[in-house]
């Protein structure tokens, strides 16, 4: 419990007030290809839901997989779910602004997520990498195939364990994208410091013991891996 307090506290940092708001300006910068990302995972699920599926996002964060995928599909229904209320607000407001009333919001951990009829869908875009041990993941994981119909995909991506070079590529990829050189280092040790990453075979692994069947990959960009994996 203390572990669960002591991270949404550190989150509260950097996605609390300030953070959210600066959120969709610094984003991209650090995250190679996020709108591809968004993109191609909204691609992945128009291809495979169904008319008026439900769709749980974890960590909807400003709402940028919701503006994904509900202008094409305004039949769906989602929860966006997320352990800061600063950035589910800007998601709201920016849902509202779009014209997209179909979303539930709801401010917590999925643990705490009131058991409803499972989804047809889970995304979970650059979340879990935040979450320290592995057994916290997994239970964190456990906690969304609850939640998840039998069959149905969870898309997730996550940082997964790099080499230094490739670290220095994303620094590069970072300073092409406006961050300031002077923060390269900064960026470098964030990195290795606030991310907990698994290897790509350790993640397949987790995804496995954790109510996940045939993890593929569906996109990468450097450091940024997302897999979609089905519920077993
Ligand atoms: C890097 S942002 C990603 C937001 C969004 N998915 C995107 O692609 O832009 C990570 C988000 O996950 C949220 N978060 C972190 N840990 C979480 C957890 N255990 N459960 C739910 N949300 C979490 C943060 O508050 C933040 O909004």
């Amino acid at each position: 419990m203390e572990g669960v307090q002591n991270r949404m506290e550190s989150d509260m940092d950097r996605f609390g007030a300030q953070g959210a708001t600066e959120y969709d300006a610094r984003i991209s910068t650090l995250v190679p290809g996020y709108t591809v990302l968004h993109e191609v995972s909204a691609a992945v699920l128009h291809a495979r839901l169904p008319e008026h599926a439900r769709v749980l996002v974890v960590g909807a964060g400003t709402g940028a997989e919701i503006l994904a995928l509900a202008q094409k599909r305004p039949d769906w229904r989602f929860t966006a779910l997320d352990t800061s209320a600063d950035m589910l607000a800007m998601a709201s407001q920016k849902c509202a602004a779009k014209g997209i009333h179909q979303v539930d919001f709801f401010h917590g951990l999925v643990a705490d997520l009131p058991m409803s009829e499972p989804y047809d869908a889970v995304l979970c875009l650059l979340v879990m990498h935040f979450i320290s041990g592995v057994r916290e993941k997994q239970a964190f994981l456990c906690s969304i195939a609850r939640h998840t119909k039998m069959g149905a995909p969870l898309l997730l991506c996550d940082l997964m364990q790099g080499d230094d070079t490739e670290r220095a590529a994303m620094a590069e990829y970072a300073v092409a994208h406006g961050l300031p050189e002077q923060f390269t280092a900064a960026l470098k040790q964030r990195l290795s410091h606030e991310f907990f990453v698994l290897t790509e075979l350790e993640w397949v692994d987790l995804a496995t013991q954790s109510g996940f069947r045939q993890p593929l990959s569906y996109f990468r960009a450097l450091g940024f891996a997302a897999y979609i994996c089905l519920r077993t």
